[in-house]
């Protein structure tokens, strides 16, 4: 019934993309709306003394200039309860850029004018803008011990130590960060870029003091999530919604990239010091590794997740981690694909290309040497593992075994030098509770509405996947309501678990609908498919609903669904550690004089567990190839240590990978089921196609030059 692989199968959303008629939130038509601009902080902490509205209330066009006055104090803070949203206005300045007044108007163009003309008055406090910079505070965070890892690196045959550097980057989707608010007859209701429509109702509802159940969230489609629109709140929501409320019109703001850099959250800045331990024959035996990040005065980016899979990919028994936030005066950094193990694999995998070469061993061989059916950390069983399949598949394909080990012994016909890395990754996989309801019209038409935003990924697909595959539906009439809390609740689209979030339910639908009917035929043989059997037993349709839950969850996760649901991981997959994987292989090209590093070449080989939507299963690991090729060799915010907030707030100073950076990627999959991470057999993708190669090409490139780079992104000057 339910095939054990998939066939591909083109987006089913390609063709609206391409024809415009897919409508992102900026996109949705809503009559005699009002145009916001917010007005960003110039100081990057202290007091706003004064702010002057006049010559902005003359602007032509300008209909009010909302302030903190017109915002309810915050909510009070629950003690372990969720996180609070995102303040609203204050006097306070925490950093550079946080807004401190809006602008609404009769045009975009009047609200600008406007926003440039509220005249604000300071009270300027010291700052720290870096991690390094006077007045940050060091706060410890949690310590990751498992045996004993000082005396067995003190008896280590073999110890590699580096201090590795991962800088601030900031996610930019091409969408912008958007809320279109309509506030009518008691309803409010948000069309919001976001990963998360539930947790955007809870938070809007919190943040301004409304029952929840008046706000609905529509997000049917996203230009690119990456954890910035993960749904905990974005900072301008709850400002539209209230001047929606406050004017009794719709209020649109589409946030300017250059405010997005100072606003949203970024990766921060992180240090890893680390200390590898292996016998002589390359057992790794022990691991010390100190985390360290810039945090804001109050952020909640756990610093302690550093060590989530470099504590578990290969059999270290000895591990002694620790993890420290330095407290700054900047905007809260958060989730950023691939969000601690972009940082922490970079250090690791180093360390590991550095001992296979103090070794004399082989990079491969090395490693697949090392990994292993247990965690370590807890004891517990993997539910899967086919890491080393994923090197050895990878191997075969990139031609490994023509490689020459030695730094620089490999050029190409034009004189360039030759490197060929490999690195891995991981990530946890999780999965989030859902709701769907499915239902088949005897019309030939299907409706199904369930939990997920489609953010580029292939969420929809992969739901059309099942559907159709399971159910005899007409594929032109099937219609996907996703991402909409009138339609289902919602949770957030984040940390890989979107596809273990969807598809398990999905499953269970097509499963339910499918002895629906079986019931109402009665064993009655009818020919056609089910809109047509519908249709012969004159039901004009069939509606069924179906829930599904995390292994270890109860029903009552269900609720909490409605503001957000958490995901399941770890602990709660009570017996095993469930983990995706993925080997990067990468060959870079340096040109002798200038030092130009070019990437023709990576092959990705996944261990996702199932797959569901071969195409975009393929194209979103691509993606996070090309991410990583990015983070490696372009990617960094710089920060202003003398006014606070960052100099390169925008695409042409911000330098992402572009077309010309990017060679082949061949992407593979193992594509074995895991049998116990959800019933659906699948695991994770969207973070762990990025983890592992950029430390691939950095060890590309030692392999080339024989330069070890200790901090990203590695620029032409590091290698002169
Ligand atoms: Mo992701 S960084 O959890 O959207």
């Amino acid at each position: 019934m339910i095939p054990a692989s998939f066939p591909d199968r083109a987006r089913i959303d390609a063709r609206d993309k391409v024809l415009g008629v897919a409508r992102f939130s900026a996109d949705v038509p809503v009559t005699g709306v009002l145009y916001a601009m917010m007005v960003p902080a110039r100081i990057a902490k202290g007091t706003l003394t004064g702010l002057d509205t006049a010559a902005a209330l003359r602007v032509p066009g300008v209909v009010r200039v909302l302030t903190e006055a017109d915002f309810p104090a915050p909510p009070p803070v629950i003690e372990n309860g969720p996180p609070p949203p995102p303040p609203t206005l204050e006097r306070e300045i925490a950093y550079r850029g946080q807004p401190v007044a809006l602008v609404v108007a009769e045009t975009l163009e009047a609200a600008i004018e406007g926003a440039a003309a509220v005249v604000c008055t300071y009270a300027a406090a010291p700052f720290a803008a870096l991690i390094d910079s006077e007045g940050g505070v060091r706060e410890m965070g949690e310590e990751i011990v498992f045996g004993d890892a000082e005396a067995t690196l003190a008896s280590a045959a073999v110890v590699v130590e580096g201090e590795f550097l991962s800088p601030t980057q900031h996610h930019n989707p091409i969408e912008l960060l958007a809320t279109t608010a309509v506030w009518e007859a008691g309803r409010l209701t948000l069309h919001e870029a976001t990963q998360g429509a539930g947790g955007t109702r809870g938070m809007t509802a919190r943040a301004l003091g409304i029952d929840p159940g008046v706000v609905d969230v529509k997000s049917p489609y996203v230009g690119g999530g990456f954890g910035q629109k993960g749904g905990l709140g974005q900072r301008q929501t709850a400002l539209i919604a209230h001047a929606s409320m406050l004017l009794g019109r719709p209020v649109k703001l589409v946030t300017p990239r250059g405010q997005i850099f100072h606003l949203a959250t970024y990766r921060p800045l992180s240090r890893h010091r680390i200390r590898l331990g292996a016998t002589a024959e390359g057992r790794m035996v022990a691991m010390q590794y100190d985390a360290e990040q810039e945090q804001s005065r109050h952020g909640i980016f756990p610093s302690a997740e550093y060590h989530e899979t470099t504590s578990r990919m290969y059999g270290i028994a000895n591990y002694l981690g620790t993890s420290a936030d330095v407290r700054i005066d900047r905007q809260p950094p958060g989730w950023m694909r691939a969000p601690h193990p972009q940082a922490s694999g970079f250090a690791m995998e180093s360390m590991v290309d550095e001992l296979a070469y103090r070794l004399g061993q082989d990079p491969v061989a090395l490693r697949l040497a090392n990994t292993g059916d247990v965690d370590f950390r807890t004891g517990q069983p993997f539910s899967s593992n086919h890491l080393n399949a994923c090197l050895e598949e990878g191997a075969r394909r990139f031609g490994w075994s023509s490689r020459t080990a030695e730094p620089g012994s490999m050029t190409a016909d034009d004189g360039s030098l030759v490197g060929w890395g490999v690195a891995c990754g991981s990530y946890p996989s999780m999965m989030v509770p859902a709701v769907a309801t499915l239902r088949i019209g005897a019309d030939g038409s299907t409706r199904y509405a369930a939990s997920g935003h489609e953010m580029g990924q292939g969420i929809r697909t992969a739901i059309a996947s099942v559907l159709l595959e399971s159910l005899e539906i007409d594929p032109e009439r099937l219609e996907i309501l996703i991402g909409d809390t009138t339609a289902a609740p919602q949770h957030i689209t984040a940390g890989s678990w979107g596809s273990a979030g969807a598809v398990p339910v999905a499953m269970r639908a097509a499963a339910r609908m499918r002895e629906a009917v079986a019931e109402l035929l009665d064993g009655r043989e009818i020919a056609g498919n089910l809109h047509r059997r519908l249709a012969t037993v004159r039901r004009p349709f069939l509606e069924i609903e179906v829930s599904e839950v995390g292994p270890g969850q109860g029903q009552d996760v269900l609720q909490a669904l409605q503001y957000g649901a958490p995901a399941v991981a770890g602990p709660a997959y009570p017996t095993f550690t469930t983990m995706s994987y993925i080997a990067h292989f990468v060959e870079v090209r340096v040109e002798p004089t200038t030092r130009r590093v070019r990437v023709p070449r990576v092959v990705s080989i996944v261990d996702c567990g199932r797959v569901i939507s071969p195409r975009t299963a393929e194209s979103q690991v691509r993606g996070g190839v090309v991410w990583a090729i990015g983070a490696a060799l372009r990617e960094a915010t710089e920060v202003d240590p003398r006014y606070g907030g960052y100099l390169n707030n925008d695409l042409a100073d911000y330098v992402v990978a572009v077309n010309a950076d990017i060679g082949a990627i061949d992407v593979g999959f193992i594509d074995q089921p895991d049998p116990l991470a959800n019933s659906a057999g699948l695991k994770g993708l969207g973070e762990v196609a990025m983890v592992g190669a950029s430390p691939a090409i950095a060890n590309a490139i030692f392999h080339a030059t024989g330069r070890r780079l200790h901090e990203l992104p590695i620029r032409i000057e590091h290698l002169l």
